[in-house]
């Protein structure tokens, strides 16, 4: 049913998907050849709140544009047709999960992989930028050709700095049979950990066609043609309670991974960190290689300074030190000091894990040195240098 509205240079076709309360529509845009798409406001006289719906909306727009990342629609515009809002992205041709579901039936547990991974990949890419998707589900997950577009940022949510606090807008995904059992207890809660969650919830119905609730659920995996004991304590162990599932998108990348290239996935907890104490732990080390003396708790403050706050450095530094990670030394007065202090030193098995977890690691780097360029060199010294050359733009 194709249909020709113009708005503007951009002429609606084929109505592709939509209900809740998106419609979304094949879209030209003159004089372009490509197909594109477009989420129009879904109009309906059945939406009293029309304000909430507009400000989700713009909140989605938001969104999409902070994010860039090969497996998220990029957005190229906004415009308002008739008093509808809308937002103009890429189209991209596949199949949401119902859809392939009904074109190839169960699929092989392996031909799914790929398509999980890059799925992982777009989230851990909006974990980085704190938002978390909050509405994983079939029909917001795109696939084609093991590749993969997550879509529909409409009740995603920014992580608070301080914590749990958060302004609702936009809707609550609890009771979906999708989203993760926490959320039933507190359904304010803004954890990436969620996302995991979901992504598993999908990535089970994907294979087996039911959702990972009611009794006895996980027999269906065990049922599913070509699964392996790996595959199956992967999927099952990113569906488990939250303090036991995979803790970061990076940690599930990584056993993913391990099962494509016939690698034994990581056992479970080695040691997780948030992003936070990755990046004290990061600093404590990089100092280290720079002075060859353990590091102040004071020079670890400036030298994150702008990027964590004192709070959070000192959580950080304490989950580092009960994982053995770091360890603190008390460094004997030299010259320059008259009393013993404190300092703080990278563990043998700290470095271990940044050499293991390095893709991570440097990915989390360069999300931040885009954001601010405090960790960029800067050991002791050039505080206030670096005030004085504020107005230098290169
Ligand atoms: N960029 C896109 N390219 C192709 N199909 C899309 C795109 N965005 C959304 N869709 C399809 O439209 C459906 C609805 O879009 P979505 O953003 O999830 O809206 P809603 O908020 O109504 O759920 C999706 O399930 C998907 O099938
Ligand atoms: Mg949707």
């Amino acid at each position: 049913m194709a249909r020709d509205i113009p708005l503007g240079t951009v002429t609606l076709g084929d109505r592709i998907g939509g209900g809740g309360y998106g419609e979304v529509f094949k879209a030209k845009l003159e004089p372009f050849e490509q197909v594109f798409a477009v989420k129009l406001l879904n109009p309906s006289p059945f939406h009293s709140d029309v304000a909430r719906l507009n400000a989700r909306f713009i909140k989605e727009a938001e969104m999409l544009m902070t994010l860039r990342h090969p497996n998220i629609t990029p957005i190229y515009g906004v415009g308002e047709h008739d008093g509808t809002p809308f937002i103009l992205m890429e189209y991209f041709a596949g199949y949401d999960l119902y859809e392939a579901r009904e074109r190839v039936g169960s699929p092989e547990p392996s031909s799914v992989l790929p398509f999980v991974e890059l799925s992982c990949l777009a989230l851990e890419h909006a974990h980085q930028r704190k938002i978390v998707h909050r509405d994983i589900k079939p029909t917001n997950l795109l696939t084609r050709r093991g590749d993969a577009r997550v879509v529909d940022f409409g009740i995603a949510q920014v992580i608070d700095p301080d914590g749990e606090r958060f302004t609702q807008t936009g809707g609550t995904p609890v009771g979906d049979a999708y989203a993760a059992p926490e959320l039933i207890d507190n359904p304010r809660l803004i954890d990436r950990r969620c996302d995991i969650y979901s992504l598993a919830a999908c990535w089970f119905w994907l294979l087996t066609g039911t959702t990972p609730r009611g009794r006895n659920w996980e027999a269906a995996l065990r049922a599913v043609g070509g699964m392996t004991q790996d595959y199956e304590n992967v999927l099952l162990r990113a569906l488990d309670q939250i303090d036991k599932r995979h803790q970061t998108m990076r940690e599930l990348v990584t056993d993913v991974r391990a099962l494509q290239e016939g690698r034994k996935p990581d056992a479970p907890d080695k040691g997780m960190l948030d992003d936070d104490a990755i990046l004290v732990l990061t600093a404590v080390f990089e100092n280290y290689a720079l002075e060859f003396e353990p590091v102040s708790a004071y020079s670890l403050e400036r030298h994150l300074a702008g990027v964590l706050s004192r709070f959070a450095l000192v959580l950080g530094l304490r989950s580092l030190r009960s994982r053995e990670l770091v360890k603190g030394v008390t460094v004997e007065p030299d010259f320059n000091n008259n009393e013993p202090w404190l300092g703080y030193k990278v563990t043998e098995q700290g470095e271990a894990w940044i050499e293991k977890n390095r893709d991570h690691v440097e990915s989390l780097l360069s999300a931040l040195s885009s954001q601010s360029d405090v960790l960029e060199g800067q050991g002791h010294e050039s505080v206030s240098q670096s005030v004085e050359d504020d107005d230098i733009p290169f």
